[in-house]
């Protein structure tokens, strides 16, 4: 690493019409390649079902084709926020996704508005993972018709939040 070369770059990337054009260059993961995204789609699913259900996906970066399986397989609604804007206004309004750029702490959505939240290399990236967390569980439908699941995923493992526990895989 050439500190100098690191300190310009974040120097330039206050500007933002080079954040822009530099995210069109940068590789998020899955970069929207949908044979990955449908992996993904397949991984959550085997934890729980989405037909009906309001999804929620925090960090999408490129990539909403994950969501757009979901809407395929008879989700209710899906949503995403990313604290960088990786969509043209073009895909999102394609999608039928509610798409929201977000600050990083708070989720921009009222409280009890989801049935399932879904992140995929995520939140090893967070600033403030705690208040992420809180912020999940007020997002989430409470009730007894209802059962809230969080779905926090890497390449290599699964951590799954129900209000029955924890589990990971
Ligand atoms: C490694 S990328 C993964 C992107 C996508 N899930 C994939 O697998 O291709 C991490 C993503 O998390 C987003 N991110 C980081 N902090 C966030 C936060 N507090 N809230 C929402 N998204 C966040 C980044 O902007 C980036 O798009």
């Amino acid at each position: 690493m050439f500190i100098p070369k690191e300190i310009i770059q974040n120097w330039l990337m206050g500007f933002g019409w080079v954040a822009k054009a530099a995210r069109r260059y940068h590789s998020t993961g899955i970069n929207a390649d949908p044979v990955e995204a449908r992996k993904v789609f397949d991984l959550y699913v085997r934890f729980a079902p989405v037909a009906g259900k309001d999804v929620l996906e925090i960090g999408p970066g490129q990539t909403l084709e994950v969501l757009d399986y979901a809407l395929a397989e008879g989700a209710r609604s899906c949503a995403a926020t990313d604290v960088a804007d990786y969509l043209s206004y073009e895909r999102v309004r394609r999608s039928g996704i509610a798409y929201r750029v977000c600050q990083g702490k708070t989720l921009p959505f009222d409280s009890e508005q989801f049935d399932l939240i879904w992140s995929y290399t995520v939140f090893a990236h967070l600033r403030f993972p705690d208040i992420t967390v809180g912020e999940c569980f007020r997002v989430l439908r409470k009730g007894a018709c209802s059962s809230p699941t969080l779905i926090l995923a890497t390449t290599r493992r699964m951590a799954l939040l129900t209000p029955a526990g924890f589990s990971s895989a």
